[in-house]
Order: C-alpha cells, then sequence, then structure tokens
C-alpha cells in the first residue's frame, strides 16, 4: 500500500530508520570529536597560554617553600571553588624558584610538605620526594612535576594554564623551568 506522494509504507519507515540511525551517529560523535580536537579548542581558549600571578616575593621567603593557589586561567563558569588550584613554591635563592604542582606524580594525590625532614610525602601511597621535587621513594617513578615561572617586578608568576604533565615536563631542562 502507498501512501500519499507514491511512497511506500516500508519505504517511509527505511528512510525514517536512515534519519534516525544518522541522528544517533552524530549524538555519539559529537563527544569523541571534541575529544580528539580538545587539545587544540583549549589551547586557543582565552587564558590557556597566560601568566598567572602568584603573588608578591615577599610571600615566599627565600630557602622556604611555601603553600600557593592560583585560579584556573581556563575556567567555565561552573567550575566554582574546584578552579582554586593549589601549588608548592620554593624559593632556592635570589631569583630562583622552584613551582610544583601539588599532585603526585603517581596517581595524583596531593603531596604535602614537610620542612622538618625537608621531603614532600604523599599520604595516598607513601610517594615521598626531595625538596627540589625530585623521587626519593615510593611508587612514583619520577619527580614532581614543575610549572614554568618567572619573576616580574616584585611578583612571581606561573604559566598556569599548562598545567605539568610528562609530555611538558620533557621539554623542561632538570633544574627547573625558567622563562625569561
Ligand atoms: S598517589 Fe602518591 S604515591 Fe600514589
Amino acid at each position: 500500500m502507498n501512501l500519499p506522494g507514491g511512497i511506500s509504507r516500508r519505504g517511509l519507515f527505511l528512510k525514517l530508520a536512515v534519519l534516525f540511525n544518522a541522528l544517533v551517529g552524530i549524538i555519539l560523535a559529537v563527544p569523541i570529536v571534541r575529544y580528539i580536537f580538545s587539545p587544540m579548542i583549549r589551547q586557543r581558549r582565552p587564558g590557556y597560554a597566560s601568566w598567572i600571578s602568584l603573588g608578591s616575593l615577599n610571600n615566599f621567603p627565600a630557602g622556604e617553600t611555601r603553600l600557593a593557589t592560583y585560579r584556573n586561567p581556563v575556567v567555565n563558569p561552573w567550575d566554582g571553588v574546584t578552579a582554586d588550584i593549589a601549588c608548592w613554591v620554593r624559593h632556592v635563592d635570589t631569583e630562583n624558584f622552584q613551582v610544583f604542582a601539588i599532585n603526585c606524580a603517581h596517581l595524583w594525590c596531593p603531596v604535602r610538605w614537610f620542612p622538618q625532614s625537608s621531603l614532600f610525602m604523599c599520604p595516598c601511597h607513601g610517594g615521598v620526594y626531595y625538596a627540589d621535587g625530585s623521587r626519593a621513594a615510593g611508587p612514583p617513578e619520577r619527580g614532581l612535576f614543575q610549572y614554568s615561572y618567572k619573576v616580574e617586578g616584585d611578583s612571581l608568576f606561573i604559566k598556569a594554564g599548562e598545567m605539568p604533565t610528562p609530555t611538558l615536563a620533557a621539554n623542561i631542562k632538570p633544574g627547573g623551568p625558567r622563562c625569561a
């Protein structure tokens, strides 16, 4: 039996089925395509490559390691306080710093600084790092990740959009990333 317009019922269902499948395919493809292209999208977002101030150098006395926080420059309105990110700042001497990601290089738990023993310790699986961020003991296979930093005026800045990762760390020379 043909419907008005000369199309058969079977033909109509076939077309509807093809349309439905195409729609489902597109819906499923969107997150996959977004995932594949996310590094490019992220780099184009404002703030990704910006320098973020960690505050005055006076907050980081020479020879000490202090906790600092910054607001993630690649932030969504719904991120709330989760966009406030902590890091450890080690003032080595004069204008030499090391800024460590707070996350353990093993499974990303936040590490704590113990000035009494001059060690960073991870509460999750016992990972331990020396004061310069290098691995001391436990399951982590490498030292703490470090941010690129620069000193401008009397403030310390980090490139926070580039979250420390093994890829980024591979491009960083030992002794800490330093940008002019
Ligand atoms: S997450 Fe730090 S040792 Fe496992």
